[in-house]
Parts: structure tokens; sequence; C-alpha cells
């Protein structure tokens, strides 16, 4: 029985270095378990003589609860250092400084077309899309530029391998939705249609890559002087500035008359400066009324309807709006120029 103290020395010394709550429940079991070595104790007192066997099973018993007790104790102090080091670790430091938000925002051109949508959605007019790759009847043969029509030479055209072609301006639109008007009978038509359009083309204002919005204004009596009123509103609307406005003579293949549209300049307001190079004019879209070559192309009657067309370069809308001097910018996707629009006006 004197075996029997060293036993419970040794488990106690155990039981002190547990260093985890699975090492002491391992402890646990090896001292207590079923063939702990504590309770194989128990049974070797059927070999003992009867007499002393009470006073043995006592002991033991004694042991084992000693043992047990000690467990207990360990496992608590074990646990509540678990949670204290658990606090310790995630304890938030209030004295330091924030990690800082950064604040994503829209695109610059991505927000002017929004806004120049939403313009035109007040006055009544669709948002319509059409494809970016295209075909020679959409781009060019029903927009009255037949093969060898010299306007073709404007536009420096992406070909594809199957002689299809990347749009070189949103007038395809113009086309896609005069069809579908006369198939479906929903005459008059008021739309706008912004999108990318390509060419090859590359500057300090020019990009290969860039948008364009096209207006297109379709009814019976619709005049010139509803088209030069409209662009007006909408000029005025977009630079959030009283803005004079001025159409000169020019030639589109799909429109005649055909004009092209300057607009006092929104940094000098016409006083002459660096971006309108001193003349007080900004050129800022070409507009005419539809040709009769292209309704009748579509199918509209030309006795009956008339209508206007416009097309805007969109970068050129938003550096205006913004003050960017190279349109190259937008499509850089430099991380500082960005920011300096997130959260921004649009
Ligand atoms: C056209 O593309 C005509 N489709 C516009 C039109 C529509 C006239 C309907 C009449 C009726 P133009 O090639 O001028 O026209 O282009 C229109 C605008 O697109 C230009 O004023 C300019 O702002 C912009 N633009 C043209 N080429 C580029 C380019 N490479 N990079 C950026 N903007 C460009
Ligand atoms: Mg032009």
């Amino acid at each position: 029985m004197g075996e029997l103290d060293t036993l419970t020395a040794g488990a106690l010394a155990q039981i002190r270095d547990a260093g985890t709550v699975p090492a002491l429940e391992d402890i646990r079991v090896r001292w207590l378990g079923r063939k702990g070595t504590l309770t194989e104790q128990l049974k070797t007192l059927g070999s003992l003589p009867a007499p002393e066997r009470p006073t043995a099973g006592a002991r033991i018993n004694a042991a084992k609860s000693a043992v047990q007790s000690a467990i207990e104790q360990r496992r608590a102090e074990l646990e509540s250092a678990a949670i204290e080091q658990q606090l310790s670790a995630g304890a938030i430091d209030v004295t330091l400084p924030g990690r800082g938000e950064a604040q994503g925002g829209l695109h610059p051109i991505t927000a002017a077309r929004l806004r120049i949508e939403q313009i035109f959605r007040r006055a009544g007019f669709e948002v319509a899309e059409g494809p970016e790759i295209e075909d020679d009847f959409y781009n060019f043969e029903a927009l009255n530029m037949p093969a060898n029509h010299p306007a073709r030479a404007m536009h420096d055209t992406f070909y594809l391998k199957d002689g299809r072609l990347l749009r070189t301006q949103t007038s395809t639109v113009q086309i896609r939705a005069m069809q579908r008007a006369v198939q479906t009978g929903s005459l008059p038509l008021a739309l706008i249609a912004p999108g990318r359009v390509y060419r090859r083309d590359s500057d300090v204002s020019h990009s290969p890559m860039f948008h364009q919005v096209e207006g297109l204004y379709v009814d019976e009596n619709v005049s010139f002087a509803n088209l030069k009123s409209t662009l007006h509103k909408f000029m005025e609307a977009f630079f959030e500035q009283d803005l004079s406005m001025r159409l000169r003579p020019s030639y589109f293949p799909f429109t005649e008359p055909s004009a092209e549209i300057d607009i006092s300049c929104v940094l000098c307001r016409g006083a002459g400066c660096r971006v309108c190079k001193q003349t007080g004019w900004l050129e800022i879209a070409g507009c005419g009324m539809v040709h009769p070559a292209v309704f009748k192309a579509c199918g509209i009657d030309t006795e009956r309807y008339t209508g206007w067309a416009f097309g805007a370069g969109i970068e050129r809308l938003a550096m205006l709006r913004h003050g960017v001097n190279d349109l190259r910018l937008f499509f850089d996707n430099d991380l500082r120029f960005l920011a300096s629009f997130a959260g921004g006006r649009s």
C-alpha cells in the first residue's frame, strides 16, 4: 500500500504539469479510466486477506477522489487561462489610427453615360442598344454610304476576317431601331443609343475605342428647330450652366441638311482659353435631318415622316465636364486618376 502513495503522488505531479485541457483528459483516462492505474488497484483487493480489504478499499477510493478533484481544479485553471488569452489576443486598441475605407465609384465615362441617359429619359426618350460587331449594311450601306463612297475613308474601320466590322459609329442603331419600329408599327420613335465604337485612331483627343451617344427622333412634322432646342436643353442640363449654341453647316451622308454643333466654351464661358483654342466655342456633336435615302432603306414613308439625328462623343462631354485634357486618361485606368472621381459628381 506504500505503492499507492507513490502512484498518487505521480498522478498529482502529472496533473500539475498538464498544459492543455486535452492533455489533462489523457491523464484522467490514464489514472481513473476503466483501465486506469488507480482503478486497476481496486481489482487487487480480492488478493488481500479479508480483514484488510475495507481499509485498503477506502484508501484507494480516497486516492481516486484526491486525483479527481486535482483534475477538476486544474481543468478550471486551464479553461480560464484560455479565456484570458482569447480576450487579450482579440483586444481592441481604440487609440490605434483607423485603416481608412477606400470609396469606390463609377468610371467617369460610365457616370457620364448614365447622366446622359437620365436627362433624355426625363424628356421621354428611350435608351436603345445595338451590337458592336456589325456588317457593312448597318454601318455604311443603309446610312447612305454605298461601296466606294468617299465618306467611308473618314472612318478608319477595323474589319474582321469574315468581312464584318467593329462599328465606327452608333448611327448603326438608328437603322436597327427604325426597321424594328416599321415591323412592329411603333412609330413615332424617340431614342438615344449610347455605346462603344471603334476606329483606327489614336492621339490626345482620339482613341481606337471610344463612346458615342446617338439621338434619333422620327415623327410627323419633326423640324430642325426641334433638334436645335432639344440639344440646347440637353447641353445646359448636362453642363449645369446657361450656354450659347450655334450650328455650322456640315456634311454627313445620312443627314440632309447636316450641321456641326458648337456650344460656348464651358470652361471660359466664351471668353477664349486653351481648351477652346481661344475661339470661345467647342465642337460637341454632329447632327441633321434624317436623309430620305436612310428612311427608304428602313421602309419608312418619306412623305409622312421626318426626323432628326445627332451623334456626340461621350469622352468629349466627360472631358469638358471634368476639365480633363487628355482623352487617353480615361482608358489608362491609373487608379490615382480614377480615384479622383470616386464618390464625386457624375
Ligand atoms: C459621326 O460619327 C456621326 N455618326 C455623328 C452623327 C450622327 C451625325 C447622327 C449626324 C447624325 P463624327 O465622326 O464626327 O460623326 O464623330 C462624332 C463625335 O465622336 C466627334 O465629334 C467626337 O467627339 C467623337 N469622336 C470621333 N472620333 C473619335 C475618336 N477616335 N476618339 C474619341 N472620340 C471620337
Ligand atoms: Mg466631327
